[in-house]
């Protein structure tokens, strides 16, 4: 599948964002290596620390499926209808990297601009296993 394909699947996966407090809408769609998606939308709580971003959702919806071979990660949010990009947070970028040290993140807009960047590239010098 290719990324703009992927990226749109994250736009839609975002309209079922569950978002009472941020208004903020994310949507994430991940690619398995043997072609499939498992989509993602962030959750919130009204104890805040308990939300669950876009990608995590993705993610571990499909870890507890017994996926463990990923290859793209696209990440939208309201903000695709500005063509504007949308990036995993601190958080996310950690689980990533933890499930797929060569991810490809794919972010921007399917009708416009799309960026692909590594996450080797967006979490640099991380700790993972291996490291204690
Ligand atoms: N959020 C995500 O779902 N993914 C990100 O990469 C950035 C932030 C969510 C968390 C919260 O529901 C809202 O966006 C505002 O922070």
């Amino acid at each position: 599948m290719d990324s703009r394909e992927l990226l749109k699947l994250a736009e839609g996966a975002r309209l079922n964002a569950y978002v009472p407090y941020s208004k903020f809408r994310v949507g994430a769609a991940l690619l398995t290596s043997d072609g499939k998606v498992y989509t993602g939308c962030n959750i919130e709580s009204a104890s805040f620390g308990a939300t669950n971003c876009a990608e995590r959702t993705a993610i571990f919806k499909a870890i507890s499926e017994g996926e463990r071979k990923f290859v793209k990660l696209a990440v939208a949010s309201d903000n695709s209808e500005k063509n504007q990009p949308t990036w995993p947070c601190g958080i996310c970028r950690q689980v990533i990297v933890e499930f797929a040290d060569d991810m490809q993140i794919i972010t921007g807009s399917s009708k416009g601009d799309i960026i692909e960047i590594n996450i080797k590239d967006l979490l640099p010098h991380y700790f993972a296993k291996g490291d204690f």
